[in-house]
């Protein structure tokens, strides 16, 4: 496994640490032939620890974010009363500097539906930065 970053190491809190080296190992499982960006996500719910990764398709518009796919899994595990408590997003595009990554609009309006007021670590010009998704997503849409 490949040495996690000091931008890692340099977060103080050890749970928000330790989920995102997870979501910086699952970067590692990736499928991103075209962007060659690979993404990582760790979702924390009150029971478990979930991870997901993007995988990118030949035929474009099908791709799915690492976010959403670690919230898939979460659901999948736990049903639909999952409660989300904290995500985070690792970012790494090989030969490249990846400073800022967070999730896109569409992968927060998903997380904002199992939990308004999670606390959302990604990476922002270089560290690591965190926000709850009521911050990253005002006035959610919400239908239920
Ligand atoms: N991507 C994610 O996995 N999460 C985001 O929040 C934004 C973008 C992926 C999709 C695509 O495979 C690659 O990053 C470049 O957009």
């Amino acid at each position: 496994m490949a040495r996690v970053p000091a931008a890692v190491t340099a977060i103080t809190d050890p749970s928000e640490r330790e989920l995102v080296q997870r979501a910086f190992e699952v970067s590692f499982k990736a499928y991103a032939p075209s962007s060659k960006f690979h993404v990582g996500a760790a979702v924390r719910t009150t029971k478990g620890t979930y991870v997901g990764c993007n995988v990118e398709n030949g035929s474009y518009g099908l791709t799915s974010c690492a976010e959403r796919n670690a919230v898939f899994a979460a659901i999948t595990a736990e049903g639909g009363k999952t409660r989300i408590e904290a995500v985070a997003v690792y970012a790494r595009s090989p030969g490249k500097k990846v400073k800022t990554a967070s999730p896109c609009g569409a992968c927060r309006q998903v997380l904002a539906e199992f939990g308004r007021h999670a606390v959302v670590t990604f990476l922002e010009n270089g560290r690591f930065r965190s926000m709850t998704l009521d911050e990253l997503l005002p006035a959610a849409f919400e239908l239920y």
